[in-house]
């Protein structure tokens, strides 16, 4: 039962595929409204902290992990802890992790799919501020656009998921990934003639200590895994197809830096048209959806051009992320189960779809409408929630102990060194040490607080 796994052409299919992972609603949707919400430049601070420190090392052994044991999470933990250890319910953390976000992703990415179609028939232009968040309000309460926009989008990562690592998703990072990046500078260099660029810099880049609110120190920890990927197995998925020249550090490194600076363009995108139109910083999960088509349906023809483009961009880097989510759960049958790579992903993609309605219909009140009340949150919410703050966390808290305190060491030694030129041991030891001290203490810190166990705004 030996299957053809596949593997990136390059390392620079490699980078280019691990950064289409990591840059997308996360960073494009997400993280300038959070940034909003925690009071701008000490929240961006202590994010950039958090890659560094925690993020970055915990990227570096999942691909280590990976690519010494050449398979999926569930495959590698057997493979290098044997076959009846614990850790392989790290690798099944992740499967599920996958399989939940994938379920509520799709359907924020539907809602950018639905955008991109409404910009194409000039929907926006000449509609007031009020106007265009009502029409986010129908689109949040209608079943039946929800349930559609989330069906497409399932079968457009399905289907670059079936074409196989080199040719489907290496194929399409290799030109979504530039096209991306160049269009969000070209909008950042445009934002800059806008009248509010000057707050937009000092709101996002001046760590204001003032506005550092503990409870944000601990957002911003939890935000760098899910921006990077990291904690279900994704990297290490990649990992797992990457070639043994490769240099591991120096690529997670470049795939931090990309999807760093995807998230400071978005910013830098945004913070200037929302102070130039006296829009409010804090508006929260809406700011892409509302705010913009404001900006674009007062500039005619050419706001809708410009809507376009940035909606299809967020479509675009949605898909390079769901495809990694819906690889760690599909390759999972794959390697396990020895089912081939059509069969296991339509049968996966399949159930994420079906897994994901109750979270299309969470606005609509149709499915489970006892749900919030029996929960607090709404299901989407509800699945979010458990993902983002537990399940990622824990997976890399696991995935940190493990490289570093479990791993046979020669072994790790090699995979971290090789392709590099590593004559300065201090590389190693530093990662080591971030590995097996700062990262699980900070995962641990946010754990506690999440509990309950540790308030942070009590103790400062
Ligand atoms: N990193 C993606 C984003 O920022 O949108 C989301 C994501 C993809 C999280 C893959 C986890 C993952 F394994």
């Amino acid at each position: 039962m030996s299957v053809d796994r596949g593997s990136w052409s390059s390392k620079f299919g490699f980078i280019l595929a691990a950064a289409g992972s990591a840059v997308g609603l996360g960073n494009i949707w997400k993280f300038p409204y959070i940034t909003g919400e925690n009071g701008g430049g000490v929240f961006v601070l202590i994010y950039l902290v958090s890659v560094a420190i925690v993020g970055i090392p915990i990227m570096i052994s999942e691909v280590v992990i990976g690519r010494a044991s050449q398979k999926s999470p569930v495959g590698a933990f057997s493979f290098l802890a044997g076959e009846n250890s614990s850790w392989k319910f790290v690798g099944m953390l992740g499967v599920a992790s996958g399989f939940i976000i994938l379920s509520y992703y799709s359907v924020v990415a539907g809602w950018a799919l639905n955008y991109t179609f409404m910009s194409l028939t000039n929907f926006f232009d000449g509609k007031t501020a009020e106007q265009i968040s009502g029409t986010f309000n129908t689109l949040y309460s209608s079943a039946g656009i929800n349930l559609f926009w989330h069906s497409v989008f399932m079968i457009l990562t399905a289907a670059v998921v079936v074409a196989g690592v080199k040719k489907g998703i290496e194929r399409w990072n290799r030109i979504l990934m530039p096209i991306l990046i160049l269009m969000f500078i070209i909008f950042a260099v445009f934002s800059i003639f806008l009248s509010g660029w000057k707050e937009a810099v000092e709101f996002v880049f001046y760590p204001h200590i003032d506005k550092l609110k503990p409870s944000g120190v601990l957002e911003a920890l939890g935000h760098a895994f899910f921006t990077l990927s990291l904690g279900m197995g994704a990297m290490l998925t990649y990992g797992s197809y990457l070639d043994k020249k490769t240099n591991i550090p120096q690529a997670a490194i470049y795939v931090s830096l990309l999807d760093t600076a995807v998230a400071l363009l978005a910013c830098m995108v945004m913070f200037p048209v929302i102070f130039t139109y006296g829009f409010n910083p804090q508006a929260g999960p809406g700011l892409v959806f509302q705010t913009f088509p404001v900006i674009f349906g007062e500039i005619g023809r050419a706001g809708m051009l410009l809507s376009f483009i940035l909606f299809t961009l967020l479509v675009f880097a949605a898909l390079s992320s769901a495809v990694s989510l819906l690889e760690v759960v599909t390759s999972y049958f794959i390697d396990e189960k020895g089912w081939d790579r059509k069969k296991a992903t339509l049968i996966t993609a399949g159930a994420v779809f079906l897994f994901g309605i109750p979270s299309a219909l969470s606005g609509t009140g149709l499915l489970f409408p006892e749900w919030q009340t029996m929960y607090g949150k709404n299901f989407f919410d509800t699945f979010d929630y458990l993902a983002s703050n537990w399940m990622l966390p824990l997976g890399g808290l696991f995935i940190s102990i493990y490289v570093g305190w479990a791993m046979d060491p020669a072994l790790r030694k090699a995979e971290f060194e090789t392709g590099g030129n590593f004559s300065k041991s201090w590389y190693y030891k530093t990662w080591l040490f971030f590995l097996k001290f700062i990262a699980p203490l900070a995962v641990i810190a946010v754990i506690l607080q999440r509990v309950g166990i540790i308030d942070f705004d009590i103790l400062f």
